[in-house]
């Protein structure tokens, strides 16, 4: 059982916590995504977003992880069934998203999080030295279709990392590598940001003050408040950003003791995340790549909503406008920064699959840990060597995205109306530090479900949404136009495109399956030795 395994402070249990939340999705995501939903239009839902839906989201989960943690249930589909009247014997499955969406999602994330590896390393040995915009761009095209085997390499080394950190346990692994890893993300994330602040137009080739871009970001534009578009954006960045609806969280908390506070910790880990993600990581991309670049091509740059192409292709080029020494050292922070949001992040991936072969089936702490990384290997092969035919995409569309407003939507429904909102306000306040504002007791209880309805039935109607994706809009939109122009060539990649994005929805659909199977084999387990 795997309920021996605790935290080993509070301070280490907070910035593990920040270290799950503080990810790709600060320093990438988010700049993308406020440039690509207008700037100042952008950053109005993401506060309301935030206040609404994300810091109440932050007490249910945490204090669902510590409720279930008593019970020594440590993933979400036991943590959910505890929480439940007997009778309702599916909550478990539904359960199931906490499990699915972190294998799924570290599946990508990994790879991801291997291409900083590698880009550390070649900004401290100076490949991108005197090379073209151009060529620092191919560098990446090279790289992610596979050009070398370099990239296979950098992923099993990252893959390697994890799984040994993973293996160490909490409070001796993740807990340690937060405690370095936080830190020095911090001092790369505010040396990179006093950097493009203060950078001023004429200097090394810039053409704008690097403050353009942070005007652009920070004047509020009031109109766009209307679109709905921009707040299906801001919702999604808030789940991506804070780790909820994906049963990280959950996972983190069930180690805490029953008198340990959560409403404290839960505010400080989400403030810190925001802290770096507006302050830190509002300040990196933009004003640099606005400074050389200018808005408009920025704008196009990000509009694909990742920031791979600024971050990967264009950042390590304009730190060459520096010089080669200051080059190398904001490379290396640059990347180094990614890399330990990264790797602070994918550990908390790997805590819930863990902590649910360590609970149901019996296995030790080192094998689970290995399983975990075997089976993000096993999923995450498809978006490596497919990477081009947007597999990569769909496992971040379907997991990273869908899932988590899906399972957000009924882990809340079961917190403030199945196991009631009165006992769920004792769960949040019991051992608390802080006097949580009796107000969230009724947004918990009507708004953010409310709010979690709306984003859900937004995203499954609106243009472009999940049904629209399920039928391949958007593809074959395109292969009718190539049609239309009789090119052949572009039909047929198309097509191909169409069989890997069915294909990958099949596979993500056969491993959701799977997790539910074991859930039902792990049900049936508990029945027999009278544990359920
Ligand atoms: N919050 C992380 C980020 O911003 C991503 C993440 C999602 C981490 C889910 C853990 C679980 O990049």
């Amino acid at each position: 059982m795997s309920s021996k395994e605790s935290w080993g402070s509070r301070v280490g249990l907070v910035l593990a916590m920040a270290g799950n939340a503080v990810g790709l999705g600060n320093f990438l995501r988010f700049p993308a995504q406020a440039i690509n939903n207008g700037g100042g239009a952008f950053i109005i839902p993401y506060l309301v977003c935030f206040l609404l839906m994300g810091l109440p989201l932050l007490f249910v989960e945490w204090s669902m992880g510590r409720f279930g943690g008593q019970y020594g249930d440590h993933s979400t589909p036991f943590i959910l069934n505890s929480m439940a009247p007997k009778k309702q014997k599916l909550w478990k499955y539904v359960g199931v998203f906490g499990i699915f969406t972190n294998l799924a999602v570290a599946a990508y994330y990994c790879y991801l999080e291997s291409w900083t590896l590698s880009y550390v390393w070649h900004s401290i040995s100076g490949s991108f030295h005197g090379q073209t915009r151009e060529q620092v761009g191919d560098f990446f095209n090279q790289y992610v279709s596979l050009g070398t085997s370099e990239p296979v390499i950098f992923w099993v080394i990252c893959l390697t990392l994890n799984t040994w950190i993973l293996s160490r346990g909490l409070s001796g692994g993740v807990e340690r590598a937060a405690k370095i890893g936080m830190p020095l993300l911090i001092m790369f994330g505010i040396f990179l940001a006093v950097r493009g602040v203060t950078l001023a137009a004429g200097e090394s080739g810039a053409v704008n003050d690097g403050t353009v871009g942070l005007n652009f970001l920070w004047t509020p534009k009031f109109e766009s408040i209307w679109d709905f578009k921009v707040w299906l954006a801001a919702a999604g960045q808030i789940f991506f950003t804070l780790s909820v609806g994906m049963g990280s969280i959950q996972c983190y908390a069930s180690y805490l003791r029953q008198r340990d506070d959560v409403a404290l910790n839960a505010m400080s880990a989400g403030w810190m995340n925001e802290f770096v993600e507006v302050c830190l990581g509002a300040a990196i991309l933009i004003p640099i790549g606005v400074g050389y670049l200018g808005i408009d091509q920025v704008k196009t740059m990000v509009a694909g909503g990742s920031g791979f192409g600024l971050g990967f292709q264009t950042l390590p080029y304009l730190f060459q406008q520096w010089g080669p020494v200051l080059a190398a050292i904001a490379g290396m922070a640059w990347f180094g920064l990614l890399f330990f949001a990264g790797i602070t992040s994918s550990l908390a991936m790997g805590t819930p699959i863990m902590g649910f072969l360590q609970d149901e089936f019996g296995w030790k702490r080192q094998a689970s840990a290995w399983a975990f990384g075997f089976a993000v290997m096993v999923l995450g092969l498809p978006t490596v060597v497919f990477y081009n035919y947007g597999v990569f995409g769909e496992y971040d569309y379907w997991a990273g995205t869908v899932s988590l407003v899906v399972f957000a939507m009924l882990e809340i429904i079961l917190f403030a109306w199945i196991f009631g909102m009165d006992k769920g306000w004792k769960e949040i306040t019991r051992g608390a530090d802080i006097r949580v504002p009796e107000m969230f007791k009724f947004i918990i209880k009507y708004v953010t479900p409310v709010i979690l309805v709306g984003v859900f039935l937004g995203s499954l109607f609106s243009a472009g949404g999940i049904i629209d994706t399920i039928m391949n809009k958007a593809i074959h939109k395109q292969i009718a136009a190539a049609q239309a122009a009789s090119d052949m060539a572009t039909v047929d990649r198309l097509n191909t495109q169409l069989l890997y994005v069915n294909g990958s929805r099949l596979l993500l659909l056969s491993v959701f399956a799977g997790i539910a199977w074991m859930v039902y084999r792990a049900q049936m387990k508990r029945e027999r030795t009278g544990k359920a």
